[in-house]
């Protein structure tokens, strides 16, 4: 089998191409990147001594360059992590989130099309739901819910979505969608919430939390949601929208709270800053119809994830000082310089 994997120089990229690598040891992982600021062909180097893995810099909205790559290959399966994703980036500059998740999308989805994939799973997101209210905690994102993105990331995700799904029903298209909630894990860019305190905690800088850090996220570990992408892949019904959480849902305060504990760094470092424009309240995840349909169930409690990714920082600190010491710098002045 030939796997094409879009987005996998970033975070969950890389944790799926080596889930997929060692799950399934006799197919072919071809993985692009266009190694914008978020990917790190550093990430993929023990994959690049496999010779089931190939990788090449590649972007998901060239025509011509996605063409030949389908041709080349004949790939049997197409999961499409490629995009923009943080939505603080999104709010100050959207143009680039519709470019690369609505049109690259499109162009991976027509050359699926053309040349007749088994599946194309498209990696989606909860924040396509919206939010739901702090208070309301018997509330859960199910598949049926309508669409009502907040962000201009969370809406170049649902057309993404929506195109995904079109695709199935005009042309037949078998396609997949997932939709997941907040990952954290190893190889996960300094921008997103967990890496950025860790790093700001280590280096003993102020910790800015947004508002009062008492929105909620619903956290999975990546290798968690890895598992779920594969056995949707493989198992999933054509035409279908699956939820992947682990009913983890945590005020950031507190996950901070746990950062600095196991660092040994005090509470004296949070900084309550202004917070994020149109900031999603609460995602919580209903991962009832995976569970029941295909037996998923996350692995990791988030006590331990929590502590092997802190673990996973603290040995690889020349991952994110290289990352933090370039053009990150500039990005955290504008972003959060008089906050
Ligand atoms: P990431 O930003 O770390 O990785 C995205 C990757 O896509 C990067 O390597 C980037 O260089 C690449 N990319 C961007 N534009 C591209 C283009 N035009 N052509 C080719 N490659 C391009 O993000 P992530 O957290 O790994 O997210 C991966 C996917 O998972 C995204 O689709 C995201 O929406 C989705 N998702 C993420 C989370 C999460 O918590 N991180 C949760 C649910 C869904
Ligand atoms: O829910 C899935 C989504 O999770 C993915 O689709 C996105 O790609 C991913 O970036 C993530 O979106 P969030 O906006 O939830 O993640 P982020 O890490 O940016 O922020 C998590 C929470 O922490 C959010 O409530 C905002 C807050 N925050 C974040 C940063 C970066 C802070 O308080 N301070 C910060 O500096």
């Amino acid at each position: 089998m030939k796997y094409l994997v879009t987005g996998a120089a970033g975070f969950i990229g890389t944790n799926f191409v080596y889930h997929m690598l060692e799950k399934h040891p006799s197919d072919l992982i071809v993985g692009i990147d266009n190694l914008s600021y978020a990917g790190n062909i550093k990430n993929l180097k023990k994959a690049q001594e496999n010779s089931n893995f190939v990788f090449r810099q590649a972007d998901i909205t060239d025509q011509d360059a996605m063409t030949a790559l389908f041709k080349e290959f004949g790939f049997d399966y197409v999961i499409n992590f490629a995009a923009q994703t943080h939505v603080d980036r999104s709010i100050v500059d959207p143009g680039i989130f519709v470019k690369t998740n609505v049109l690259g999308t499109q162009i991976l989805l027509d050359l699926a099309r053309e040349t007749g994939v088994k599946r194309f799973h498209q990696i989606g997101t909860d924040e396509v739901y919206g939010d739901l209210p702090l208070e309301a905690t018997d509330q859960f994102f199910v598949e049926t819910l309508p669409l009502k993105a907040s962000s201009p990331y969370s809406a170049s995700k649902a057309a993404a979505d929506l195109l995904a799904l079109s695709y199935n029903r005009t042309f037949g298209l078998p396609v997949t969608v997932s939709r997941c909630s907040n990952n954290y894990g190893p190889y996960q860019f300094p921008e997103k919430l967990i890496p950025l305190m860790l790093i700001n905690a280590l280096n003993d800088k102020n910790l800015p939390v947004y508002g009062d850090g008492m929105n909620v996220r619903d956290w999975l570990y990546v290798e968690d949601h890895c598992e779920a992408v594969d056995t949707i892949l493989h198992n999933g019904r054509d035409g279908e929208v699956y939820n992947v959480g682990g009913h983890n849902e945590m005020h950031n305060i507190d996950i901070i709270k746990i950062i600095l504990k196991e660092l040994g760094k005090p509470e004296s470092l949070i900084t309550f800053v202004t917070d994020r424009k149109g900031h999603d309240l609460r995602y919580a995840i209903d991962p009832t119809k995976i569970h029941n349909e295909l037996g998923w169930l996350p692995q990791t409690k988030f006590a331990d994830g929590i502590k092997s990714t802190i673990r996973w920082y603290l040995d690889n600190k020349d991952w994110w000082e290289e990352i933090v010491s370039g053009e990150y710098r500039e990005y955290y002045r504008k972003m959060y310089e008089n906050r």
